[in-house]
């Protein structure tokens, strides 16, 4: 139904969200039933719109016996237009009643699956497509929204270009374990882990650009903080330096959650976050390096094997000792990828850095500063084991006009399942991959 469909003498439409400009008027609502109490003369049905919920009041004398009969057997989620006056009540949810003069049927829902009794979690999975209709899931996606925006404005607003990278690849990028491989014409091809190494074609021949897009990883092991298919935006920048990149990831991190607060307040509060944690998020993030995180680690009780990658629970720990984010740099060379540039005070450690989000929550960005040298990156990709010719078209970006470059990558996943406080990254996302899900 459009709105040239509603009658020439329909009250204007009206979104729940905006129905404060309309008070004391008579408007049109169309939307979804969320709830509805009723006795033998009064009704109370909620409508939800997408953009909130109203409660309506509906009278059996104004209806008429047959509409309000039919008006009080709707199912949840039936679809409905409901027109009536906007009146400002101080007790109702949203502070606005609908006094409903008319109201017109579209659908009568039976049996709606999703009730306000507790729901085990593969149910609401499986009901994904029906359980986005839910508060909570609204709240989640709308923050993801938000944090899309937050990400596109800050890179468009500082000269990046957007160019995206493909989907379809020859190159790992993040190691040969989790790639996805599929046919490509009779030849293997694999689902992009990450963008990067075409944005690092894009930052030298544009200055600034980055990606924002899905990539995927064949994650064997199902934790709360793995897709395989998630999305990563992923900035690189020409003539940069891992100082570079922190001073960026940091204040890119900042600003993202402050335009969240700042715009999605109210979400926030449906989910009960915490803000005053979001709040906190401020400038300068703690820079400790990989070595120094070791020795904390050790004595928080839970250390790190010498030179080993941090698991889940050392991120953990060490992010509980902080209030905001922190920045870990020069992890160990012999367990990041290829093509993070080494130290050249100490060849064991790369110029590599992860920004790990407080709370328990652990890394949400990775990135750094790029081998840039033709003759240590081919060797690298011998040592690596990964098919030179298929990176031949890389290597030529160190053969011509190499410069320091480099950048880094943020899972948007991981963001908004840290921002809205939530458990599971799974929530993030409208319709999840993981290892043991694939519909709806
Ligand atoms: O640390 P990662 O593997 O770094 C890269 O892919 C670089 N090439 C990025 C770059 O420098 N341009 O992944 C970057 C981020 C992680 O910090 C995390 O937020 C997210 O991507 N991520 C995942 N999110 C959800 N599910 C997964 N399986 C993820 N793997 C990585
Ligand atoms: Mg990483």
């Amino acid at each position: 139904m459009t709105q040239q469909r509603l009658p020439a003498d329909a009250p204007p439409l009206a979104t729940i969200a905006g129905i404060g400009d309309f008070e004391g008027q008579q408007v049109t609502l169309r939307g979804w039933l969320f709830n509805l109490r009723s006795s033998g003369k009064l009704a109370f049905p909620q409508l939800r719109d997408g953009t909130g919920i109203i409660q309506g009041v509906a009278m059996r004398k104004d209806l008429g016996d047959e509409l309000f009969e039919a008006l009080t057997h709707l199912g949840q989620e039936s679809s409905l237009v409901l027109t009536g006056l906007v009146s400002a009540d101080a007790r109702a949810p949203g502070g606005y009643e609908l006094k409903i003069s008319s109201v017109q049927i579209l659908q009568c829902a039976e049996g709606y699956p999703i009730g306000p009794k507790e729901h085990g979690t593969d149910f609401l999975h499986n009901h994904r497509h029906l359980w986005l209709r839910s508060r909570r899931q609204q709240a989640i996606m709308r923050i993801r929204h938000l944090s899309v925006q937050a990400i596109r404005n800050y890179f468009d607003s500082r000269g990046y270009m957007l160019m995206d990278s493909p989907i379809f690849t020859p190159n790992a990028c993040e190691g040969t374990s989790t790639l996805f491989e599929t046919e490509y014409f009779g030849k293997p091809a694999y689902l992009t882990q990450s963008g990067q190494l075409y944005q690092e074609a894009g930052a030298l021949a544009f200055g600034k650009t980055y990606c924002f897009g899905p990539t995927f990883r064949a994650e064997k092991s199902g934790t709360r903080r793995h897709l395989t298919e998630f999305w990563m935006v992923e900035p690189e920048i020409a003539f940069a330096d891992l100082e570079d990149i922190m001073d960026t990831a940091e204040d890119f991190m900042v600003e993202c959650v402050q335009y969240v607060l700042e715009h999605g307040r109210q979400h926030l509060v449906e989910l009960e976050r915490d803000i005053s944690k979001l709040e906190a998020v401020q400038k300068p993030f703690p820079r400790i390096s990989y070595d120094e995180a070791c020795r904390m680690l050790a004595e928080l009780g839970e250390p790190v094997e010498p030179d080993d990658d941090f698991g889940s629970p050392h991120e953990t720990v060490l992010t509980q000792q902080f209030d905001r984010p922190i920045m870990v740099y020069g992890y160990p060379t012999a367990v990041k990828a290829f093509y993070m540039k080494e130290n050249p005070e100490n060849p064991a450690r790369v110029l590599g850095v992860d920004v790990l989000a407080p709370e328990g929550y652990g890394e949400v960005i990775g990135g750094g500063q790029r081998e840039d040298s033709l003759d240590v990156l081919l060797h690298k990709i011998q040592e690596h084991k990964l098919p030179q010719e298929y990176f031949e078209w890389f290597l030529d970006l160190r053969r011509y006009g190499t410069v320091p470059h480099g950048g880094f990558g943020m899972g948007l996943e991981r963001f908004v399942t840290w921002v809205c406080g939530i458990h599971h990254i799974r929530e993030t996302i409208p319709f999840p991959r993981t290892i043991s899900r694939l519909t709806p």
